[in-house]
């Protein structure tokens, strides 16, 4: 045999070594589904018969080498079906780890979950410098954990502490940060990948460390009551595949090979009792709706391909979010004017921009070069130069709606008809903006808005007004989607979405807190309840006055629930505002926050009771946001909720958490 191709891979024989290369003939990447493992296991089973002297695996597809399990194919499989796929994974695999040849996986693009698993089953592994390489267990982020051999292997390979932080964060590392833990032998770069996995092949087989201090099971079972500790205090109990992804791989570390069959029905096992929580059906919920924001179309009448692409931008006001903004569409390689009103905070947002692309390179996105490079693409600007060139102009000055109406008049007359025009207003009417004087063609003007920090949150809400087009509405979302973001729609509305449903939220914790409930315990019972901060603690982040401001815009809009009540007013005219000045509903003292004590009644409420009233409070507003049509359906508002404020994931977001409550009132 010399070549043998199927629909998911080709087995070659080159030279005496035997190239086997993933590339699935259906689709643009390439996932482990049961045709895979079948033509996997046939390709192993030729290999014996081939006289071949090593084996390579690599990808064919530009962008991913294999990118994890295809969930909707397991999805599909409960009890003794999925029981089955998962030892029938862990044959495969194994069957390539006591391959009596030399074995190299050479990765380039994303290597996740199961597609990790595999390369792990390889004897050595190198990875392409590309950005698109990307190397992590994912699973834990999905209620679940590596059950293809990958919590048995890990842990043997990097040494338990190295493993456990892989696959508790779910973190995708690039080549450097594959390369800094040991989870890869060597960086290539990608044209290269072949012809060096072929001399690895022909050299000698590394020798690996056995990792005896950290895998023992004396000193395993020390990490793994510490990481315990830890877990439950960060989550609350709330995740339960991080202990049990923690319980696994503990013990699986120091198994000799003869208990690695152990290791793996225990990897089984956990796995399929994970499938079947509440917790895991939320977590994938939520990933999918992810997938499918990331595609989804505004309008199926427009042809997108006759749209023009975003390849040149504006952002006018270089402040906190504008130099956010630009810093992240260069870092996309979108070439950007950062304007400001003077030269000197044009200045300083040209130093937020450099200092973003420090982090960037500091946490291994960007190699200093490539961050430099990046970096040219912002040109700064306090000049009223032509904007005719932009396919696309942000605006993120200052919150005042006569200032934007100015500007976008300004930006009107100088940028072409079909630049399209968007602010990053957080709370300003958009429609009234259109219709301002100056303004031509407002079908080209709609809001994106950003949250802060840029770099870090994944949602952008689009918010599109009655004269938005639908064709400036696809640019957008294409838009967005090239930077990496989640895109949700939303009708201009005060508040837009996010912050509306919030709003309620903030202002009934800050009345618990005047009704005598304390600070600490209302903010305990959301930390409980699995938000990632407390009401209060958010407010004073927010600011109490622009938190009072945003609140009595709604208020005049939606009526009494947004009002504010009296304490804020109080603590905002007496000059706390919160973090920014020092003390709020917490005194901040050296990076330290002690909640400040108000009137507390003896008879404080429980934490369930607490958290139960304010979880209400956003899922209600949630549904008068779907029933006034702010956003197309439930499901935008779950995963609007979770990627813009952190809303508990477990719960899968307001909408989900009240009709399960519903649901269970019902039975
Ligand atoms: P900021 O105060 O940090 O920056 C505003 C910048 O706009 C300043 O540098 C100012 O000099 C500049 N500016 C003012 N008038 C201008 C003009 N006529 N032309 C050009 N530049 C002008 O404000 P920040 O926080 O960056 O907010 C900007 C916008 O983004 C606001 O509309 C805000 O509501 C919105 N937003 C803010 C978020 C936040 O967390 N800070 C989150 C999401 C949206």
């Amino acid at each position: 045999m010399n070549s043998e191709t199927t629909s998911r891979l080709s087995l070659q024989i080159m030279d005496g070594i035997a190239v086997l290369t993933l590339d699935n003939a259906e689709r643009p990447i390439n996932l482990v589904d049961d045709a895979f493992l079948t033509e996997l296991e046939s390709a192993i089973g030729q290999l014996a018969t081939s006289g071949a002297k090593g084996l390579v695996i690599l990808s064919a597809k530009a962008k991913v080498f294999l990118a994890g399990a295809d969930l909707h194919s397991l999805g599909s499989l409960r009890g003794e079906a999925l029981s089955a796929m998962i030892t029938r994974g862990q044959q495969v695999f194994e069957s390539i780890a006591r391959l009596r040849l030399p074995t190299v996986a050479a990765i380039h693009g994303a290597c996740l979950g199961g597609g990790l698993e595999l390369a792990l089953a390889c004897r050595q592994r190198i990875a392409s410098d590309s950005h698109s390489t990307k190397i992590g267990f994912p699973e834990t982020q999905l209620g679940l954990l590596p059950a293809w051999g990958g919590s048995t292997r890990l842990p043997r390979l990097l040494g338990l502490p190295k493993a456990l932080s892989l696959i508790l964060s779910g973190k995708q590392l690039d080549a450097g940060g594959a390369k800094h833990v040991g989870l890869i032998d060597e960086i290539v770069p990608k044209e290269r990948l072949l012809e060096r996995a072929i001399a690895l092949i022909e050299g000698r087989s590394p020798q690996r460390k056995t990792h005896f201090w950290t895998n023992n099971s004396l000193v395993a079972a020390l990490i793994r009551q510490s990481s315990q500790r830890q877990l439950l205090a960060k989550t609350h109990g709330h995740y339960p595949a991080l202990l049990t992804a923690l319980d696994v791989v503990s013990r699986a570390g120091m198994s000799p090979q003869a208990s690695t069959a152990a290791s793996f029905e225990r990897e089984r096992n956990a796995f399929l009792e994970l499938v079947e929580g509440d917790t895991t059906h939320q977590l994938i919920r939520l990933f999918f709706l992810q997938e499918d924001a990331k595609s989804r179309r505004y309008d199926e009448g427009v042809d997108i391909r006759s749209l023009p692409p975003t390849r040149s931008t504006a952002v006018i006001g270089a402040g906190v979010m504008g130099s956010g903004i630009a810093q992240f569409t260069a870092a996309r390689g979108i070439p950007v004017l950062l304007a400001d009103i003077d030269a000197a905070r044009v200045a300083q947002g040209m130093k937020s921009v450099a200092r973003l692309f420090d982090e960037a390179v500091r946490r291994h996105i960007f190699t200093p070069h490539e961050a430099e490079r990046k970096r040219d693409l912002v040109a700064p600007t306090a000049d009223p130069v032509s904007l005719r060139g932009c396919d696309l102009v942000i605006e993120a000055a200052v919150e005042n709606l006569e200032v934007k109406k100015k500007i976008f008049a300004d930006l009107c007359a100088r940028s072409s008809d079909r630049t399209v025009l968007a602010t990053n207003t957080s709370a300003l009417p958009i429609t009234e903006l259109a219709k301002s004087d100056g303004i031509t063609h407002p079908e080209r003007i709609l809001g994106i808005h950003f949250f802060n920090p840029v770099s870090r949150m994944k949602l952008v809400e689009i918010v599109v007004t009655e004269l938005t087009s639908p064709e400036t509405v696809e640019r957008a979302l294409a838009f967005v989607r090239v930077l990496g973001k989640t895109p949700v729609v939303v009708k201009d509305s005060p508040g837009f979405l996010v912050n509306r449903i919030l709003m309620p939220y903030l202002v009934e914790a800050a009345r618990l807190v005047e009704s005598g409930v304390s600070v600490a315990r209302i903010d305990q019972a959301m930390l409980d309840f699995g938000m990632p901060m407390g009401p209060l603690r958010l407010l004073d982040e927010i600011g109490l006055d622009v938190a009072g401001h945003v609140a009595s815009t709604m208020t005049a809009a939606f009526g009494d629930r947004f009002a504010i009540p009296a304490l804020l007013d109080q603590l905002t005219s007496e000059g706390k505002l919160g973090r920014k000045s020092g003390s709020g509903f917490y005194d901040y003292d050296h990076r330290r926050e002690t909640p400040c004590v108000f009137q507390c009644s003896q008879d404080q409420p429980g934490l369930d009771h607490i958290a139960r009233q304010l979880a209400d409070c956003m899922s209600r507003e949630a549904q008068l946001c779907l029933d006034e049509k702010i956003v197309a359906d439930a499901d935008s508002i779950d995963l609007a909720m979770v990627l813009g404020t952190g809303y508990a994931p477990f719960r899968g977001g307001p909408m989900k958490y009240q009709s399960i409550l519903s649901e269970r009132a019902a039975t």
